[in-house]
């Protein structure tokens, strides 16, 4: 159905009030006017018929010393209105020619109850703009702009951002920075007048990438407060901000960060941005999780398999490849109840270590004279699937193809960019190093039974030119093209996004991945907040959790077998440890967690993640309510040592309020330890019935664990 643009703006007719709605959340649009439409309202549900009453109860008054009429932010704030924040869109024609674009409406196209696209277009400036809306069934806001250049020359295109309304009670700000290691550590601040702006210039999504930048009433904690949120959906350089200024109404906005002169729309050419993805909820960070993750599993190419448990090489035994170790370890982990093989880093060509090879995608003659074959087939023997670790946008100075290729190498100028972990990247913008990099790829898939690629990326691109012009928009469409064209060819094969652990997990990548590598720490104790965090975005079967050996390799702490199962039981499963060193009661425990997972996994794969408002900061509540509210899985997590004496109740939420629940202890691993000299009496007996309402606004006592431990509790519901 196209709307008619309707009278000027103020006239309110209603006819060009465009109200999308799904699931708790309204988005309105006003497009009465004759220039760019504005969202009125990102939130809570509105009544239907009372949109014109929303539109006029909304509209500010005018200051003095101010524009004559109200400014808002349109869909992509102008200069053209006064609008005096962050424009939505910044570009020119050469000499500054067309700076600043006054769009007119042009129409609006409405589908059904939760989409829209509006067209705009400024004919002086000669640009035309299509905004899409998209509501999900769960409340999730998608949003893209195209821009398309119908001018006689060159329009040089600097930013064009998704820009959503944040009502002047949303005064806080909650995202995530991190590092190698320590990805996703929360802060918090007021979000004062002015912006606050998150930009990642790393060429892949970062380790520092706030996965969701988060808006919200003062206070908003896991189950209260509203809140707003965008993500961008992009594995390249991005950028998002918050801002608010005495002017007006504050925004949340994300746009892919270009380079001058990186996108150049010539004469008919467009640009579309990445799709922004906006949560919002009443309910608190869980309310946004709660959207992501209905939107992501809904994705038709969402796995829908059991996720297998996965013994990944890497900390097993890094680059000391070996077929009689190997072979070992498969068999061991065929005994423990592994279903998917990973061989990590250490298998191609000249690859000893983390110096050479990398560009050359043939089995090492040296290391594996048979060739992969017989680990395969001993690993298939088994009964687990085999997996294989490249990293195809990258390149060594030390290796074939850079001898045969040395033009092959993102650059700008004369110069390479300065090294890390002595790797620089494969220009795949190049027609000639894309077709290498999918040759190889596509013959080992063809030349092996290889059911999963570990898809790794250790570097940020640094001065990445191609003919000396900035390529990383280019090169992050080229590897999403080349990952399409693999897929498309092997679509049986599954494939993980690592980047250094965690640095390429965005909804871009996911549109051609099965799932991420959350970090390269397996330390339990990180990763709790680690996968706490990467959760508001992803659902558990996309966050990779491995369990480790006893010390970790990445900070030297000794953690006990439980807590570092009860961890990674909140993902997808894994072991990286070299299970031939482990304990025979280790390697029994492994085997009743598998066994564990096995049980839970389509529960935890499917269910509601829930995070309770715990009091004390020393310990964390989380847990994974069955869809139906039938069953549920908690961990009452001591992190630290408490001030307390006893740790006092743990609230259970998201369940059934009227349903009666059977509570009971799980032990994974062993069970936890404890310096209490009674355990509470709940837990002496056989456990507890009580209501999903009194779980949720009471709960239950938990016993003195000592830190770095996990009280896991099985919630059934009794008839
Ligand atoms: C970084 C990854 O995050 C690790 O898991 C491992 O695959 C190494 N690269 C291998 O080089």
């Amino acid at each position: 159905m196209t709307l008619p643009t309707g009278p000027a703006a103020g006239a309110g007719s209603g006819s060009g009030l465009v109200h999308l709605s799904a699931s708790s959340v309204s988005v309105l649009v006003d497009a009465r006017g004759a220039g760019l439409p504005t969202v009125l309202h990102w939130g809570a549900p509105l009544p239907h018929g009372d949109l014109e009453a929303v539109a006029l109860a909304l509209s500010p008054p005018v200051a003095h010393s101010a524009l004559d009429r109200p400014v808002l932010p349109g869909l992509v704030p102008e200069r053209a209105t006064g609008y005096r924040g962050r424009p939505g869109l910044t570009g020119s024609r050469a000499g500054g020619q067309d700076f600043s674009a006054c769009m007119g409406l042009t129409g609006v196209q409405v589908e059904g109850a939760a989409s829209a696209v509006v067209l705009c277009a400024d004919e002086e400036a000669g640009l035309e703009l299509r905004t899409e809306l998209l509501l999900a069934p769960g409340g999730l806001l998608r949003l893209r702009h195209s821009l398309r250049n119908t001018g006689d020359d060159a329009y040089r295109l600097s930013e064009l951002a998704a820009v959503l309304p944040l009502p002047q009670r949303a005064s806080e700000l909650l995202d995530l920075t991190g590092r190698h290691c320590h990805e996703r550590t929360p802060q918090r601040h007021p979000l004062v007048r002015g912006s606050w702006v998150r930009e990642a210039r790393h060429g892949r999504t970062g380790h520092d990438a706030t996965l969701a930048l988060v808006a919200g009433t003062p206070g908003f904690a896991n189950r209260t407060g509203e809140v707003w949120s965008v993500h961008l959906g992009w594995s390249g350089d991005s950028v998002s901000w918050a801002e608010r200024l005495p002017g007006g109404p504050g925004v949340l906005a994300a746009a892919e960060l270009l380079a001058p002169g990186e996108v150049e729309l010539a004469a008919g050419a467009s640009y579309s941005t990445p799709w922004t993805y906006a949560a919002t909820s009443s309910q608190g960070l869980d309310g946004l999780g709660r959207a992501y993750h209905a939107f992501v599993r809904s994705r038709p190419g969402h796995p829908s398999s059991p996720r297998p448990v996965v013994l990944n090489t890497w900390e097993a035994v890094y680059f000391d490849h070996d077929l009689t170790r190997l072979g070992e370890l498969a068999d061991v982990a065929a005994e423990v109840g592994v279903e998917r093989f990973v061989l990590d880093d250490g298998w191609f060509l000249g690859r000893r270590d983390d110096t050479a090879g990398l560009g050359d995608w043939t089995v090492d003659p040296v290391v594996w004279p048979q060739g992969l074959g017989p680990l395969i087939d001993r690993v298939r023997g088994h009964g687990m699937s085999f997996g294989l670790w490249v990293e195809p946008e990258m390149i060594n100075v030390e290796s074939e193809l850079y001898r045969t290729h040395p033009e092959w190498v993102l650059h700008a100028g004369q110069r390479l960019p300065p090294p890390w972990r002595n790797q620089q990247v494969l220009d795949l913008v190049h027609e000639g190093a894309y077709g290498h990099v999918l040759g190889q790829l596509d013959a080992l898939l063809r030349e092996h039974a290889i059911d999963y690629l570990k898809w790794d990326h250790n570097r940020d691109l640094v001065e990445a030119g191609h003919h000396g012009a900035p390529a990383v928009h280019r090169q992050t469409l080229a590897v999403y093209r080349l990952l399409d064209e693999l897929r498309g060819r092997h679509p049986g094969v599954e494939i993980e996004s690592c980047a250094s652990g965690g640095a390429r997990v965005d909804l871009g990548i996911l549109e051609r991945t099965d799932r991420v590598w959350a970090s390269d720490t397996n330390d339990a104790l990180e990763r709790q907040g680690i996968q706490r965090w990467t959760q508001l975005l992803l659902p558990p079967e996309l966050v990779g959790a491995h369990v480790g050996p006893s010390r970790s390799h990445t900070t030297g702490r000794t953690q006990s077998l439980s807590f570092r199962v009860s961890t990674a039981l909140f993902g997808h499963l894994g072991i990286e440890w070299d299970l031939s060193r482990a304990h025979p009661a280790e390697l029994s425990g492994l085997a009743e967690v598998v066994t564990l997972y096995k049980q839970l996994r389509g529960l935890l794969h499917t269910g509601v993640v829930v995070h309770a408002d715990h009091h004390d900061p020393a310990a964390a509540v989380h847990g994974v309510v069955a869809a139906d509210a039938s069953e549920a899985v908690f961990a009452f997590v001591q992190l630290t040592c408490s001030v307390d004496e006893a740790p006092g109740q743990a609230r259970l939420p998201g369940l059934d309020p009227v349903r009666r629940y059977l509570i009971q202890p799980l032990f994974p691993g062993g069970p936890p330890g404890t310096s209490q000299r009674y355990a509470p009496a709940w837990l002496q007996g056989s456990g507890v019935v009580l209501t999903g309402s009194a779980l949720g606004l009471v709960g239950l006592a938990m016993p003195i664990l000592h830190p770095e431990q996990v009280l896991l509790l099985l919630v059934t519901e009794q008839d």
